[in-house]
């Protein structure tokens, strides 16, 4: 791996993760980046580090450029296992630089490494670090993605370095944005940005509004986002801008997301009448397995759809394990702006669809109901209250959808 160049003397120094694919147990099937910077001035400054298994080659990177122990002052914007856990080996070989941090980042960092050795620099939003001809100017970030996190922005390159924040889990030779639309597609990229979203950030949308709005207020013009994972933004950065402001304004698409799980089919069965009442009254529609999908993956494609229809069979009287684990996921990430129902077989008692509700209420989903349940195999009969349903469905989504257009 080898630096690459951002801006006139400035380089990302990272490293590419195209191996991993459990990422704190979410599902990252395109890997990622560890991206950190490195600036030259008159005092030189290292922006972030990496994760402690890609160390070694953020520091040969580095070395490329220049001696690290010239390092004067090293920033870090977010204290994330992720980001942090080589921050020991650089101040091995920069001890005397100054570490400029939020002053949760550095209680946080306190909890992983004794930092009595280190000088530390507590800064706040408008604190900014003179390195020569440039400036640095920090802004909190709380929540995007850690209490502690914040966002470096070298005013006179007009680059925010970003963090979590705008970032895409995506391993790739390319570096930047019209680099990897050509050698993959705008497609795919706005595709690792929704899942990103959808399974990082999605319960700080307000927080992430709120800062846009403070950046715009105070007048920071952005011609470069650098984030600290995925591809860099230099083509286009008013993009990733947008979708992100659009996720969190509740955008999605008109279309719906089946996702079930089934024991003997019986579930799985009533998805197909389902789609077809969906489909028919226009509205799209995709059918996720949970045992055959990863967990991130089903809540990015929840997040796309403005409604989902989820399927479960009751089992011992209550919902199957796999919904009710994606059903905890999804609570955790705290969805808003979509609509929900729920559908599923039974053999005794019942119980699961119910069960699905009260969640869906403890979210705040909007809800459709009642839900729709039968017993054991579906009946002709069953099926075309199935297809019933789905057309039923399909319409309230559309109205629904109104309020975001
Ligand atoms: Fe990429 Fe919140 O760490």
């Amino acid at each position: 791996m080898k630096p690459v160049e951002l801006k006139n003397g400035i380089f990302w120094v990272g490293a590419i993760d195209w191996a991993v694919r459990d990422f704190h147990g979410y599902e990252t099937p395109r890997g990622t980046t560890y991206n950190n910077y490195l600036i030259l001035d008159n005092e030189i400054t290292l922006v972030d580090t990496v994760k402690y298994d890609f160390a070694d080659i953020s520091i040969q990177n580095i070395r490329a450029i220049v001696d690290p122990s010239k390092i004067k002052h090293v920033v870090i914007n977010h204290i994330e296992n992720d980001h942090v856990t080589s921050i020991d080996k650089i101040m091995a070989l920069c001890p005397d630089a100054t570490i400029h941090i939020t002053e949760k980042g550095k209680k946080g960092l306190a909890r992983f490494y004794d930092i009595s050795p280190w000088k530390m620099r507590v800064v706040k939003s408008g604190d900014t670090l003179l390195i020569g001809k440039r400036t640095l100017l920090f802004l909190e970030t709380p929540m995007l993605h850690w209490p502690d996190s914040m966002m470096t922005y070298v005013k006179e390159e007009k680059l925010l370095i970003s963090q979590d924040g705008f970032g895409q889990h995506i391993a790739s030779a390319a570096r930047f944005d019209d680099e990897y639309t050509t050698c993959q597609s705008m497609s795919e990229l706005e595709d690792a940005i929704t899942d990103y979203y959808a399974n990082i950030l999605m319960p700080f949308g307000h927080i992430l509004k709120s800062k846009v709005a403070d950046i715009q207020k105070l007048g920071i013009e952005i011609e470069m986002i650098a984030p600290d994972h995925g591809i860099i933004f230099r083509q286009d950065p008013g993009m990733v801008i947008k979708r992100y402001l659009d996720m969190a304004n509740g955008k999605s698409d008109l279309s719906v997301s089946i996702i079930y799980d089934t024991m003997w089919h019986s579930t799985e069965q009533m998805t197909v009448p389902l789609m077809h009442g969906m489909k028919d009254e226009g509205v799209d529609c995709k059918v996720i397995k949970l045992r055959a999908t990863p967990q991130s993956v089903a809540v990015k494609e929840f997040w796309k759809s403005r409604g989902v229809l989820l399927g479960t069979p009751t089992l011992n009287n209550i919902m199957y394990p796999s919904v009710a684990t994606f059903l905890t996921y999804l609570r955790g990430l705290r969805p808003k702006n979509r609509l929900a129902g729920a559908f599923g077989s039974f053999g005794w008692g019942g119980g699961a669809v119910k069960e699905a509700y009260e969640i869906f209420k403890k979210i705040g989903l909007e809800t459709f109901e009642p839900g729709l349940e039968v017993l054991y195999r579906p009946s002709e009969e069953d099926e075309r209250k199935c297809y019933d349903y789905g057309v039923a469905f399909a319409k309230k989504v559309k109205e629904y959808h109104k309020k975001f257009e």
